[in-house]
C-alpha cells in the first residue's frame, strides 16, 4: 500500500501498484454481494478479472459517457441492489472512469443511507483526480456535478496496467489533471513532463498527482477552503467543454487550455504551452468566447457578485481570488 488519505473513520487506502485490480482480496472484503459497475467501454478481460473475485458478484454495464451520470442511471443502480437484497454491509465497485466513479459512488452514498464503494479507476484522468477524495455527482438538468455527497471510498487501486488498452487521447486527457497539480502544487511534476523520456515515468507522474491530492483532501475534505485550489483551469474549462459540446473535447483537454488563461507568469505559462505540445493536447479552443462565458455563468455556483479563481504566479504556487463577472469575462475573452 502506497498511502492511507487519514480522515479520522473514513480513512482508507490507496494501493498504487501495477497488477493490483487482480488482487482486491483480501484488501478488499469480497465475501458479501457485490455490485460491480461498469461501463461498455471497459475492456471485458478487465471486467472479468474483478468480477471473477467476486462470489456474489452481480454486474451493471452502463453506455460509456457523461450521459450515464444521471438520476435514472443511480436509480438503476439502487433498484439493482434492492432486487438483489443488498443490505447496509454489502458493497459497490466502481470499475472505470470518471463517470463511474462519481455515479457509483453516488449511488453508494444514497443506498440505504450509504454502503461501501471501492474505487477501480481504469483511466489517467479517474486515477489522478476523481477517485481520490469522496466527491460523487450526477448531472442535472444540464448543469455539472449539481446533486452528489461527499463519499469516501473504502479503498482505491491505482493500477497502471489498465492504461496499456486506453485510447491514445484519452491516455493524455488524464494527464492534464497531472500538470494541474505540477502547477498548483508539485513542480517536480513539471520537470518529468519536460524530459524526453516522460512516459517512461508516467507512473511517477501519477503517484506524484495522486500523493498531492490525498494530502489536500485530508486538510480540506469538504472543499472549505484549500480544496478549491483543486479547480484550477476548471472555471473557464467548464466554459469550454460545455461551449465545444459539438466538437468533442474532453475534460482534461478543456482543463489544461483552461488553465493557460490563469496561469500569471509568462515565462511559466510558455512553459505549460510546451508541455501541453509536448503531450499532444491543445493549445488553442476553437470556441466562440460568448458561448464559454455564457456556459461557465451557467455552470458556476457563484453568488451572484462573482465566482472563485485559482490562479498560478509560479510553479507549485497558487492564489485564490475572488473575480467579478466583468473581469471573468474580460479574461475569457482575452483567449490564450
Ligand atoms: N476534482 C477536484 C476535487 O476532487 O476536489
Amino acid at each position: 500500500m502506497d498511502r492511507i488519505v487519514s480522515l479520522g473513520a473514513r480513512s482508507y487506502p490507496l494501493y498504487i501498484e501495477r497488477g493490483s485490480l487482480g488482487a482486491l482480496s483480501p484488501r478488499v472484503d469480497l465475501h458479501r454481494k457485490v455490485l460491480l459497475v461498469t461501463d461498455d467501454g471497459v475492456p471485458e478481460a478487465l471486467v472479468r478479472t474483478v468480477l471473477a473475485q467476486c462470489p456474489q458478484g452481480v454486474l451493471e454495464v452502463l453506455p460509456q459517457g457523461e450521459g450515464s451520470k444521471s438520476f435514472d442511471a443511480a436509480q438503476a443502480l439502487c433498484a439493482r441492489m434492492l432486487r438483489e437484497n443488498f443490505t447496509r454491509g454489502d458493497l459497490a465497485l466502481a470499475l472505470g472512469g470518471g463517470v463511474i466513479g462519481d455515479l457509483t459512488g453516488f449511488a453508494a452514498s444514497i443506498y440505504m443511507r450509504g454502503i461501501d464503494y471501492v474505487g477501480l479507476p481504469t483511466t489517467t484522468l479517474s486515477q489522478i483526480d476523481s477517485s481520490v477524495g469522496g466527491k460523487t455527482a450526477i448531472n442535472f438538468q444540464g448543469v455539472k456535478n449539481i446533486v452528489g455527497a461527499f463519499h469516501q471510498p473504502r479503498a482505491v487501486f491505482l493500477d497502471a496496467d489498465a492504461f496499456s488498452t486506453l485510447p491514445r487521447r484519452h491516455f493524455v486527457n488524464g494527464l492534464a489533471e497531472a500538470l494541474k497539480m505540477g502547477l498548483i502544487l508539485d513542480p517536480v511534476i513539471l520537470s518529468l513532463f519536460e524530459r524526453e523520456d516522460w512516459e517512461s515515468h508516467v507512473e511517477e507522474i501519477v503517484r506524484r498527482a495522486v500523493l498531492a491530492k490525498a494530502d489536500v483532501v485530508e486538510r480540506d475534505e469538504t472543499e472549505q477552503g484549500e480544496r478549491r485550489s483543486l479547480n484550477f483551469g476548471h472555471t473557464i474549462g467548464h466554459g469550454i467543454e460545455a461551449a465545444a459540446e459539438m466538437h468533442g473535447l474532453l475534460h482534461g483537454e478543456c482543463v489544461g487550455l483552461g488553465m493557460l488563461y490563469f496561469i500569471e507568469n509568462e515565462a511559466l505559462r510558455q512553459r505549460t504551452l510546451r508541455i501541453l505540445t509536448r503531450l499532444g493536447l491543445p493549445t488553442r479552443a476553437d470556441v466562440d468566447p460568448e458561448k464559454v462565458y455564457a456556459a461557465l455563468v451557467h455552470d458556476k455556483k457563484g453568488d451572484g457578485s462573482g465566482v472563485r479563481v485559482v490562479v498560478v504566479d509560479a510553479p507549485g504556487h497558487y492564489i485564490l481570488r475572488k473575480m467579478d463577472y466583468a473581469a471573468l469575462r474580460a479574461r475569457v475573452f482575452s483567449g490564450v
